[in-house]
């Protein structure tokens, strides 16, 4: 008997085989990342890993304004190599559109940089801003802020 022929035979490769493609691993049964995200409300009043964004209420469209992201803005968060803000990501998305852009993603080194960023943008529709973050030791977090242009 050949080698693949005995692998064939046992029953854990029969089991295998028989599994169809939605009982296998997938996307279906591995959720997405939005389960995963920790919302601000997980730390209301005390905020420690919310990036806590600063825009204004209402821009003019296409004029550039500072959009200020940090964490720590509350509470401030430790800032070791054991423990610390590893990144933001800030994001828009305009009213009625379903694509999201990736408006910056900013790296922070422990103990030298403070995980606090502002960059100017600039918004053609009323938008949503969305920043996330991820602490090295306690996950992603996220927050957002509606934005009117006129
Ligand atoms: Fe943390």
């Amino acid at each position: 008997m050949k080698r693949r022929d005995a692998l064939m035979n046992t029953a854990g490769l029969a089991a295998l085989s028989a599994l169809t493609p939605s009982k296998a691993f997938s996307a279906e049964t591995a959720g997405n990342l939005g389960e995963v995200i920790i919302p601000p409300s997980q730390e209301m009043g005390k905020e420690k890993h919310v990036p806590i964004i600063d825009a204004p209420a209402a821009v003019k469209a296409g004029e550039p304004f500072q959009v200020t992201v940090q964490v720590g803005k509350v509470v401030k968060h430790p800032n070791t190599i054991e423990h610390h803000i590893r990144w933001i990501q800030l994001y828009a998305i305009e009213e009625g559109s379903k694509y999201v852009v990736n408006l910056g993603t900013f790296d922070f080194a422990p103990t030298f940089a403070d995980p606090k960023v502002t960059i100017p943008i600039m918004l053609q529709k009323n938008s949503t801003i969305y920043a996330l973050e991820h602490c090295n030791l306690h996950g992603l977090w996220d927050y957002a802020v509606k934005v009117t242009v006129s």
